[in-house]
């Protein structure tokens, strides 16, 4: 069978039923950063649109959509000013209901992404709180304190947010409001009924248009305890964050939010799903996202976190299958998003200086010059881990140009940056380059201009290697990174079978190599050495070199 019979003829298995998300390889869409329709230089909804049939033809089953609201862009779009429309920039309602349909036309299920943490600064119910003053129900929807000092002149704690800088603001009339992330993303008040019946309107109104289910954007930090007087940032630091407690943090009540939230998701035929990004102490904690009554999954990104070593592979794949069994959820597989260095660049990288363990870890420079990057290492490992993570049991979390095995792109002018961690001098573990390298305009054609992303250029410039990895570049041939996530994804719908594995004995430390119930095998070499199989055994996906998987490689056996 030729490479693109495989990608359109094999059997597809998309059920309607309720489980259908418990198996899923979900696509990520940053739509800013997609494609772009109408030349503005800016990804936009009918760009997605106009790749519906790219999608379909990767085979994913699902297309997570990064925000596309109404925002000032202070943290690319997860700054939202209105829950409930589509930025003008990047189109209408209208438009987005054609995607809509464009996606489950091709059996392709939609979740948007959820914000509730916090809001824009422009938001409706924000700007009416600094209007209607200190003390008002208009205030309570958000959390705002005095400050300290004779005139409140001073913040009301000195904590600091997420992206650098104070995370208090001062209002004017001696108040400060608290934000986690950017100034412009004002915490929303959980303990006011109104931010309820903010959130389960907005829950309503885009299942209510037909997508099938939310990501939730930092679902372990909507519930806060704040006491009358602040603990210091030293004391937070200092609080365990694992006891369901801590004043900011994961508290066990969160999940009295997400108990409410899921009878709005089960109003709907199939339910709604929802997947927590969830930045928890342990695999328990996170367990607690997933259950049933609340959001019932989360993501795990363990292995996002792990280097490429198959002891480490192994022992996440094996703890976080246990977990999931344990609450009734389905394991999530996360290699890259729009938050952290691209994993064929981590993956490339040389052992961080007096801190060899952090190889290859997303908290490794991002930047790091051309010569201390190992490119075709970093895609080689890229692809074995990627491979290795599909033929796990439970769903499958993609970034968009993952596929092409795209780098991250290290070199952005700072004039060309964006993100609000670069230029609040936050993520020393990114040197402080923040995110923008991972979020740069996908090259569609490896010629014109901006790679066939759109006729205006890209609004974060993409570098000349970009051309290598366009997806119309790689569609022609037949051994590339696209065209083998084709293969496996093809494959991965026809093998799919129940949500387990076991391990087989290798001989070896650096190889894995486990069995699904219904025979379907993976093999990945996380060494140099090749790893020889028994003679007679012809890998259905990758390929070996004189009987072996050759070094850094994954390979597929049909059971
Ligand atoms: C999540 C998003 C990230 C954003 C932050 C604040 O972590 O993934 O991109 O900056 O929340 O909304």
């Amino acid at each position: 069978m030729t490479d693109a019979a495989l990608a359109t003829d094999a059997p597809v298995i998309r059920s309607e039923d309720a489980a259908w998300w418990r198996q899923a390889v979900v696509y990520q869409v940053y739509p800013r950063s997609f494609a772009d329709a109408d030349g503005d230089g800016l990804g936009d909804i009918r760009g997605v649109v106009q790749k519906a049939d790219y999608l379909a033809g990767l085979g994913v089953d699902a297309v997570w959509l990064s925000p596309f609201y109404p925002s000032e862009l202070a943290d690319g779009g997860y700054d939202v000013a209105d829950y409930r429309d589509v930025d003008p920039r990047l189109g209408t309602l209208a438009d987005f209901d054609d995607l809509v349909a464009a996606l489950h036309a091709r059996g392709i299920k939609v979740i948007v992404d959820i914000v509730p943490n916090h809001s824009s600064d422009r938001h409706a119910l924000f700007q009416a709180a600094l209007a209607a003053g200190k003390g008002s129900p208009e205030r309570d929807r958000y959390i705002f304190r005095d400050g300290l000092g004779e005139n409140g002149e001073l913040p009301p704690a000195d904590w600091a947010s997420v992206f650098g800088g104070p995370a208090w603001e001062p209002v004017g009339d001696g108040q400060w409001y608290f934000h986690h992330f950017a100034t412009e993303q004002p915490d929303f008040n959980w303990d006011n009924p109104d931010v309820h019946a903010e959130f389960l309107h907005t829950l309503r109104f885009w299942s209510d248009r037909g997508v099938d289910g939310f990501r939730i954007d930092v679902a372990h930090a909507l519930s806060k305890d704040l006491p009358a007087v602040l603990p210091s940032q030293a004391e937070l630091d200092a609080m365990d964050t694992t006891t369901g407690h801590h004043p900011l943090f994961d508290r066990d009540d969160v999940q009295d939010i997400y108990r409410e939230w899921r009878q709005v998701f089960d109003e709907y035929d199939p339910p709604r799903i929802a997947v927590a990004e969830a930045w928890v102490a342990t695999a328990e904690r996170r367990a607690r996202y997933a259950t049933p009554e609340g959001l019932g999954q989360a993501f795990n990104f363990d292995l996002l976190e792990a280097d490429f070593d198959a002891a480490q592979f192994r022992d996440i794949v094996a703890d976080n299958l246990a977990q999931s069994a344990a609450t009734g959820s389905s394991s999530t597989w996360v290699l890259s998003n729009h938050d952290v260095v691209r994993h064929a660049t981590r993956y490339g990288l040389a052992p961080r200086r007096g801190n060899p363990a952090k190889q290859g870890s997303a908290w490794i420079i991002a930047g790091a010059p051309a010569d201390q990057i190992e490119l075709a290492r970093g895609s080689r490992r890229a692809l074995a881990a990627s491979l290795f993570l599909l033929g796990l049991p439970g769903s499958a979390y993609l970034y968009q140009g993952e596929e092409l095995g795209l780098h991250e792109v290290g070199d952005i002018a700072p004039e060309d940056r964006q993100d609000p961690a670069f230029f609040r001098g936050a993520d020393p573990d990114r040197d402080g380059l923040g995110r923008d390298g991972c979020r740069v305009p996908l090259p569609w054609t490896g010629t014109g201009a901006s790679y066939g992303f759109g006729t205006a250029g890209a609004h974060i410039p993409q570098p000349a290697w970009f051309s290598d990895y366009a997806v119309a570049v790689e569609d022609a041939d037949p051994a590339s990174s696209l065209n083998t996530y084709r293969r496996a994804l093809a494959l991965r719908h026809e093998l799919q079978t129940g949500e387990s594995l076991e391990w087989l004995e290798t001989g070896r430390a650096d190889v894995l190599r486990f069995v699904r119930p219904n025979g379907w095998q993976v093999v990945t070499n996380f060494g140099m050495e090749p790893y020889p199989l028994a003679a007679g055994e012809a890998p259905v996906l990758g390929g070996l070199v004189d009987g072996a998987v050759p070094a850094e490689t994954t390979v597929w056996l049909r059971g």
